[in-house]
């Protein structure tokens, strides 16, 4: 899968596409599926898997802790046999290039009483610090050490529950701290937690595994450890739901290019912000409760719209939202309010024909509709890759999407 460039010939403005699109696996949703494994005395069994690269990266860094890892059909479905010791460290050279890696520091504590990781890498999407899983371990009586560019985090006696308050709202942060909780000794309660749906479900069948968790999907979660003790599955397997991610993005592009377009598999109740603004822009859907078909046609008003954490507008559609905003009608503002860095792609569409004003770091301003054209593109991240391959499926013209690789990260086949 590892290619280098993806080739694109445009449709040049024609809404001609047509057919049907399943949407695969949450990324966000099985990689912490994924490290809450280790929290399990017996074999896990995760389905739905999509067959991207992240998938890929996370199983290696579970079997560099110990477990054993199996995939079957191109990964559809996966399964994680527990570790008998599990190793007190991050891969290094992936927890360097992958923010989700982060994630496995949470269940590994619990179950070593030590974690070394190196400062987690992934999407430059801006700053993207540490200080709130820290401020969680270190409420959870850890210690915690920096040694070169390592962090070490030990607990002496296990981990005991606390009262976290996240000053940010962290989906990773409210994740791993929670995974970690499950078998800390006590009560912990994460306030001003995130809400992701992904966070909710993953809850739900930690619970059906022994666990206690109340509240996950609200602001406030509470959960009564186990003191170490794990959980079971008992055959039991979690099912990866729908990408959300994905379905907004599949979204917008049959908003601009599709003829009829029907996407499967998905779940339209997680996509409230992104169908609201849609529909008040003039997109004609038509929403069942796990598909959605969109006829696209030309004259959508543009609309102005803020990023928010669940259920607001997704950073994640940010930059996809942005291409759709070049063909809507008018002038609007996207304002984003979670990450510093993630108006990259803009230059390039603005390359591309687009009329976009970088106001501040957090602010544009699209005017539209504008022609765009072919351009050689360069994808910084994995959400403004799609971005891209958004722009060039419109564009007239065959552009050139390289560095693809950050797209396959988190796409299947796209
Ligand atoms: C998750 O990243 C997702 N990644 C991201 O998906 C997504 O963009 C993001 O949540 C927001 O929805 C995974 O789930 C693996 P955050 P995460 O912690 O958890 C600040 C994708 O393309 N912050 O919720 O890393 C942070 O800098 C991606 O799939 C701190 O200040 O994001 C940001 O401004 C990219 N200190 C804000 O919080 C911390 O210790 C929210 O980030 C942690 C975060």
């Amino acid at each position: 899968m590892d290619r280098e460039h993806f080739e694109i010939t445009g449709l040049g403005g024609r809404m001609t596409l047509e057919g049907i699109l399943p949407v695969r696996g949450a990324k966000n949703s099985v990689l912490k599926a994924l490290a809450a494994s280790i929290i399990f005395d017996d074999p896990l069994k995760i389905e739905n898997v999509p067959d991207i690269e992240d998938v890929g990266r996370v199983c290696e860094m579970l079997e560099f802790a110990g477990a054993t890892v199996t995939r079957k059909s191109a990964g559809a479905s996966i399964c994680v046999v527990p570790a008998q010791t599990w190793k007190s460290e991050l891969n290094p050279t992936i927890a360097g290039k992958l923010r989700a890696s982060v994630v496995l520091t949470g269940p590994l504590l619990a179950r070593a009483g030590e974690v070394r990781f190196p400062f987690p890498g992934g999407c430059v999407l801006g700053e993207r610090p540490i200080d709130l899983f820290l401020l969680g371990f270190q409420a959870m009586g850890c210690d915690i050490q920096e040694a070169g560019d390592q962090f070490i985090i030990r607990t002496a006696r296990g981990l005991t529950g606390g009262y976290i308050f996240f000053p940010l709202v962290s989906v990773t942060a409210t994740e791993t701290l929670m995974l970690a909780a499950v078998l800390a000794e006590g009560e912990t309660v994460l306030a001003n937690a995130a809400m992701e749906p992904e966070i909710a479900l993953l809850a739900d069948f930690l619970n059906l595994c022994g666990a206690h968790i109340e509240g996950a999907g609200t602001p406030t979660i509470r959960i009564q450890g186990h003191a170490g003790a794990l959980l079971t599955a008992r055959g039991r397997a979690f099912l990866t739901p729908p990408d959300r991610i994905e379905t907004g993005t599949f979204i917008l592009l049959a908003a601009l290019a599709g003829k009829d377009i029907r996407i499967e598999k998905c779940q339209p109740a997680h996509l409230g912000a992104l169908l609201s603004v849609l529909a008040r822009a003039g997109v004609n859907l038509e929403t069942g409760s796990n598909h959605i078909t969109v006829r696209g046609k030309p004259g959508y008003r543009n609309l102005s719209v803020r990023t928010h954490e669940y259920p607001g507008f997704p950073t994640d559609l940010q930059a996809p939202m942005a291409v759709f905003m070049t063909q809507a009608e008018g002038e609007a503002t996207l304002l984003e309010t979670i990450f510093d860095g993630r108006f990259r792609y803009a230059d390039d569409l603005i390359r591309m024909g687009a009329d976009i004003t970088i106001m501040n770091p957090h602010r544009i301003l699209v005017r539209g509709p504008r022609k765009l054209v072919r351009k050689e593109l360069e994808s910084p991240d994995l959400r403004a890759g799609l971005a891209y391959v958004m722009a060039a499926s419109i564009a007239e013209g065959t552009s050139i999407i390289n560095n693809a690789y950050v797209i396959d990260r988190g796409y299947e086949h796209i």
